[in-house]
Formats: C-alpha cells, structure tokens, sequence
C-alpha cells in the first residue's frame, strides 16, 4: 500500500486541475482495501478515483483519495473475463480483441478505468459498459464484507448507475466480471464507423471482420474528434446529449429553419422523447473554440471543454459550464446537464 499526505494530484486528473488531496491511498489488494475502509485515522471524507477522466476537482480536496492498484485480467472461457478495478479500460479492450472476443472494441480508447466503467456505463458508438457487465463485484463499506452485485441490480442506463446515486460511497468496486461474445457480433450503425471501417478495410462483412479491426477503426474515429488528455486537458463529454420531447424538438427546428442552422440531428429514444446531440446545441449557438480565461471549448468538438491554456482554473471551468447552459436554454430552451462530477 501507498500512502501520502498533502499530494498534488494534478496528474491524477485529466483536466489536469492543479489540486492536491489531504491523503492520498493506493491499495494492491482487497485485504488492504478493507483496511483502509476501517482505519478512522484516516482524513475524511473517502473518494474513490478511478483514471480521473470524468470529474473535475473544484478545489483541493481535504479527505483522503483512494486508487485502486489492482491490474488482474482473467480469462473464465466462454468469452467471460474478470478484470481488477484498476485496469486501464483500453487495456481491457485491447485484451479482449486480442483473443477474439467481441463486445468491448467500439469502447476502444476511452480514457478511464475498468472500476470506474461499471459506475459510469460508459459508452461509444452504439455500445455500452452495462451491455457486457454480468456483475460487479465489491467491498461494502457499511459491512466490510465483499459482495458480488449482479448487473441488473446496478440499473444501467445512459451514463448512468446505482453506484451513482444510493449506492454512492457504500461500495467500492474490486473488479468487474464481462460476458463478451465468442461469435461475430459487430456493431456498425452508429454514425460513420460502418463507412470508416469499409474504407479502411474494404468490406463490412462480419464473417471476415475482427474485433480489433474495429478497435482500429474507433480508434482512429476517436483520435479525429477528441483532444489526447496526455496533451490538452479535458474530462471528454463534458454535457450529457439531452433527451427532448416533441414540442421542445420543434420549438428547436423552427429556430434552425429561421436562423439556417440547417437540419437538427435527432434520435428517438421512446414516445415523444428524442436525444438530441448536445454538440449541435452548443455548435450553434457559437462558442465552438470560445475562452474564458484558460478553460475553452474544444474547437473540433464543442461537447468537450479543454484547459486550452494548461493552468486553467477549476472556476474558469465553471464559468465556461454556467455560460454555456445559460445560452443553449436562453436560444433553444434546453437544459443542458453535466457529464462531469465536480469533487
Ligand atoms: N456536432 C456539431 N458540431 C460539432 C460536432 C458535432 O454540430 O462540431 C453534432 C453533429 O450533428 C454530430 C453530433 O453533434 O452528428 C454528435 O456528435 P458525435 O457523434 O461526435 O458525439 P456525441 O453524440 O455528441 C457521444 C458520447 C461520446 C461518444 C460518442 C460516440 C455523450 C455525452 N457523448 O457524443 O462519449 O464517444 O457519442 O458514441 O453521450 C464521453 O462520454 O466522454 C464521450 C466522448
């Protein structure tokens, strides 16, 4: 076990906020987990990181930080895999392309851990973490005991968990149990990855496609689009796409067709509810590469604000967040909310 008092902790986020924590814990077993739960010397309150590429520090943070060191993967044939909580998810789904199992390569490249996916259900081109968890297993820090929490208990949805809400700070994800697919089971529909991995590869067919061929392919569709946290900070999406119903879907078209902002991307999620991309929102009502102070929105896209200049602030930050949300509700009465948790 690692610990430390008064760390900076501004490489533990991908923002790259410059804050330090009161305590700073790295555990490499669950036995050392337990007793980092039970040890009342330790400041707190506890928070749990993961690779920190969701959350945005607002302050130095004055209870104790745990990450989890814990990098086992585990082959249990007939494609279920066990991963510890601190794998790199890329790792992860490298790993799974590597032996052929489908499921986890349109999640390809996206920063983070694989404790962190099973709170987040995090999600890309038509795939989502939940869609591949069969459980989750877990300390309870209300009895120290381990527990495995099958996935239909975690109530999944669009970036979004129990872990998130009443399970919040009473279980300590261990490692995630996946069930991939042996068979062919690509997913191409979503957006433009069918034509990228055509044109890469000449063909869609699913019988002479592999699961790292599309790993490569979303890949390089990430790489395009998104900035490279180990050069420009950002925590992602920094906006959730909001769900929109009817009337507020055509309140927006008309506005589009008034202003020529040209046709309004949507997709129906159920009756009368459509999502709408927050990007779009954003895009037009023009603070594509804005800046307030070091925080800026990323010019190639607007979903994802970047510490343009290095030492932005974390209330610069949120300047930006407050101004943006302001202006998409002033012109297309939509509120946006954040992806992002502040700590
Ligand atoms: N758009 C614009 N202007 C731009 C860029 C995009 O108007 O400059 C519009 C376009 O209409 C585009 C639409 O926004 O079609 C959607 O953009 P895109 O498909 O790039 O991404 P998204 O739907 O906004 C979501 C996830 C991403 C994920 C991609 C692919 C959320 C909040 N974000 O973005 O997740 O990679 O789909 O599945 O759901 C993340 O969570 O950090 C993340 C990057």
């Amino acid at each position: 076990m690692n610990k430390g008092f008064d760390i900076d902790i501004s490489g533990m986020n991908t923002f790259r906020m410059k804050v330090s924590c009161r305590c700073l814990v790295e555990y490499e077993s669950v036995e050392e987990l337990k007793a980092i739960l039970s040890d009342v010397n330790l400041p707190r309150p506890l928070f749990h990181i993961g690779g920190g590429s969701n959350l945005l520090f607002t302050k130095d943070f004055p209870g104790t930080v745990l990450h989890c060191a814990m990098k086992g993967m585990k082959d249990l044939g007939s494609g279920r895999v066990y991963a510890e909580a601190g794998v790199v998810w890329d790792d992860f789904c490298a790993w799974c392309a590597s032996k052929g199992l489908w499921g986890a390569e349109n999640l390809s490249y996206i920063p983070g851990e694989v404790g962190a996916s099973a709170v987040q259900n995090i999600g890309a081109y038509g795939r989502e973490a939940g869609d591949l968890i069969e459980s989750v297993s877990c300390i309870d820090a209300v009895t120290g005991r381990e527990v495995i929490i099958p996935a239909v208990e975690c109530e999944y949805a669009y970036r979004d968990s129990r872990f998130k809400h009443d399970w919040k700070g009473r279980y300590f994800v261990t490692g995630v149990t996946f069930r991939l697919s042996t068979e062919p089971d690509p997913e191409l529909d979503y957006g433009h990855v069918r034509e990228a991995v055509k044109e890469k590869y000449g063909t869609d067919d699913p019988a002479l496609l592999t699961p790292s061929m599309i790993r490569d392919t979303v890949t390089d569709i990430r790489k395009g689009k998104l900035p490279e946290v180990s050069e420009l900070g950002s925590a992602g999406s920094f906006f959730r796409n909001p769900y929109v119903d009817g009337a507020t879907l055509d309140k927006i078209r008309r506005i589009a067709n008034e202003e020529n902002l040209g046709n309004v991307p949507s997709f129906g999620i159920r009756e009368d509810c459509f999502k709408v991309p927050a990007a779009w929102l954003i895009d037009r009502c023009g603070w594509k590469g804005r800046q307030i102070g070091g925080a800026a929105v990323y010019d190639k896209q607007p979903l994802v604000l970047v510490n343009k200049s290095g030492s932005a602030t974390p209330d610069e930050v949120i300047t930006l967040e407050k101004e943006i949300k302001a202006s998409v509700l002033d012109k297309f009465g939509v509120t946006l909310e954040k992806e992002v948790e502040y700590v």
